[in-house]
């Protein structure tokens, strides 16, 4: 059936490929190979493109050029993928998007290396803008920046941890993930010059889509289907990060004097990975905790909405279709 705001969806998002492509392969004269094949194969592996997306959302929102846009879009999806690059050799994954992760196919150290090659090359987009607009796009690049380091600290620190609270476990999040899909609303609103107002609903509107968007993640590590998630379920429970759903299991085992029988089934070594993901997971079963864990969900998207009804740029379709996209982050339905 004919639907206007997923063919501009779809539109976007064959803009963003056809641009990232071609970027890519311009890198290949720039850089080495060893360099450039771990980087070539991460973009190959697909994804999402909801970085991107979101910038290219708020020009249509303003009615503005989307070309304008697009190298900060694919410079937040370059980050993105850095981000991933490292994070996979910090969480020893050896799957993503339905394939080897790039550590694991070309080793840890290229991990690395190829990673800090995106991260320059992410920063040498932001340079090619007017220098008017530079100041405030590598200001929201360099906080950011800074906030999902500090954030994937939390995440490693905590993995030691069982007495993280739920507030430390929404900063975290808040960090490693939420102020990148903020900054990529806020430097769309940044091109489009928004004004102030509309760029602080639009930056916390983002900031609520990318909790939800965290807490989908944490979900589906659990109980969703390993064919759409791309990634192999039960790692969070492997290498005992502290979601939301842990936390919230291990603050009613506590209550009902079950802590000793979760704390066992945490004590499993990861090599047992099956024996210790059904063990885990019985308490979250009989807990309760993906009915929980859907409305927390549910109130992290509804609050991006509200912030965005507020907004007062003047395409409805196009804040409609933002509407849109936030809703299938939230239930990872793109
Ligand atoms: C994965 O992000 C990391 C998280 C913040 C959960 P995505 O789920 O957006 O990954 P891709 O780019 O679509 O593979
Ligand atoms: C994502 O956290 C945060 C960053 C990559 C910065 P996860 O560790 O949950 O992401 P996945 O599940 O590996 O994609
Ligand atoms: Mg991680
Ligand atoms: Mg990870
Ligand atoms: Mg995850």
């Amino acid at each position: 059936m004919f639907h206007p705001n997923m063919t501009t969806i779809q539109d976007n998002l064959s803009y963003i490929e056809t641009e990232l492509q071609t970027l890519v392969a311009h890198c290949r004269t720039q850089i080495s190979e060893p360099l450039y094949a771990p980087m070539a194969y991460a973009f190959e592996g697909g994804g999402k493109r909801v970085r991107p997306l979101l910038v290219l959302m708020v020009a249509d929102m303003y009615g503005k050029d989307r070309a304008d846009f697009i190298k900060a879009a694919l410079a937040l999806e370059i980050y993105h993928n850095f981000t991933l690059l490292h994070d996979d050799v910090m969480d020893h994954s050896e799957m993503r998007r339905n394939r080897p992760s790039v550590p694991a196919q070309f080793g840890i150290a290229q991990a690395i290396l190829t990673g800090d090659a995106m991260l320059s090359l992410a920063y040498k987009l932001t340079q090619e803008y007017p220098l008017a607009l530079q100041p405030a796009i590598m200001g929201v690049f360099n906080r950011m920046s800074q906030d999902i380091m500090v954030g994937q600290q939390m995440d490693m620190d905590f993995e030691t941890r069982s007495d993280v609270t739920l507030a430390e476990y929404e900063r975290m999040i808040r960090k490693k993930t939420a102020v990148l899909l903020s900054a990529a609303l806020e430097i769309g609103a940044y091109i489009a010059d928004t004004g102030m107002r509309d760029r602080s609903y639009l930056i916390r509107a983002g900031i609520n889509a990318g909790m939800a968007f965290q807490l989908r993640d944490d979900y589906l590590d659990v109980y969703g289907d390993e064919a759409t998630f791309g990634k192999p379920i039960g790692g969070d429970i492997a290498e005992n990060k502290q979601t939301w759903l842990l936390i919230k299991a291990q603050e009613i085992a506590r209550e009902r004097g079950e802590w000793e029988q979760l704390k066992a089934a945490l004590a499993i070594p990861k090599e047992q990975r099956e024996e210790k993901y059904r063990a885990v997971r019985a308490f979250y079963d009989a807990y309760g905790i993906p009915e929980l864990i859907r409305k927390e969900i549910q109130e992290q998207s509804d609050w991006a909405l509200d912030l965005l009804s507020r907004m007062s740029n003047s395409y409805p379709e196009a804040s409609q279709r933002l509407v849109d996209l936030i809703q299938k982050m939230a239930m990872r339905d793109l």
